[in-house]
């Protein structure tokens, strides 16, 4: 218990430092449809988090460069005007000229 508390402290102090503080970064991946829950037919996205954090500060994403809670408050999931291509993935991804930024297949992946 004390050195868990301890760890993240550690952790919490690093992060402070540096945004790119191994600790702090949170998982590589994320399913998204599983993180929100999210019905449907389309194949699940698998978020590619650590890419992205390569090529991109934490705060274009999140409140914080500690990461955590998204800038961008995800409420509508349903259909294809959700939040997820409407407000965040596709707008970046046309701003920043992701190559097939916008295919259905660069997200979501067969398996
Ligand atoms: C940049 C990433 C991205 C691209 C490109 C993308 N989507 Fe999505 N889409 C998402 C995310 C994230 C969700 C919500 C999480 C999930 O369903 O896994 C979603 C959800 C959906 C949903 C609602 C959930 C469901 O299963 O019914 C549909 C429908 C959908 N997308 C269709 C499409 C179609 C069709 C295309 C191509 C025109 C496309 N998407 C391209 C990221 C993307
Ligand atoms: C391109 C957007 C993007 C960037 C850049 C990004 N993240 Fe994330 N991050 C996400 C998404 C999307 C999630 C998962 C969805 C959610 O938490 O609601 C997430 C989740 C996280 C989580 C897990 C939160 C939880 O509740 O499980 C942490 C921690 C995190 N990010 C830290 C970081 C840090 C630190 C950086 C910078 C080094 C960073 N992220 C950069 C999009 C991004
Ligand atoms: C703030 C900008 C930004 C946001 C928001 C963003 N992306 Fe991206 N995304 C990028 C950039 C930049 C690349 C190109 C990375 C590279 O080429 O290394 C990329 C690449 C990708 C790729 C291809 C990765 C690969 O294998 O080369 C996938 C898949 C992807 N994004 C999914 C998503 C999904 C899903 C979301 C929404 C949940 C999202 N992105 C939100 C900027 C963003």
């Amino acid at each position: 218990m004390k050195k868990e508390f301890v760890c993240l402290m550690a952790a919490g102090i690093m992060a402070g430092v540096s945004a790119t503080a191994v600790a702090s970064n949170g998982p590589e991946t994320i399913n998204l449809k599983e993180k929100y829950s999210v019905t449907g037919k389309k194949p699940a996205v698998i978020f590619p988090h650590k890419i992205h954090q390569g090529k991109l500060k934490c705060v274009e994403c999140h409140t914080s460069d500690k990461g955590g809670t998204l800038k961008l408050k995800i409420e509508k999931i349903k259909g294809m005007s959700n939040d997820f291509h409407k407000k965040f993935c596709w707008p970046c991804h046309v701003e920043k000229k992701v190559p097939k930024g916008k295919s259905c297949s660069t997200c979501h992946k067969k398996k």
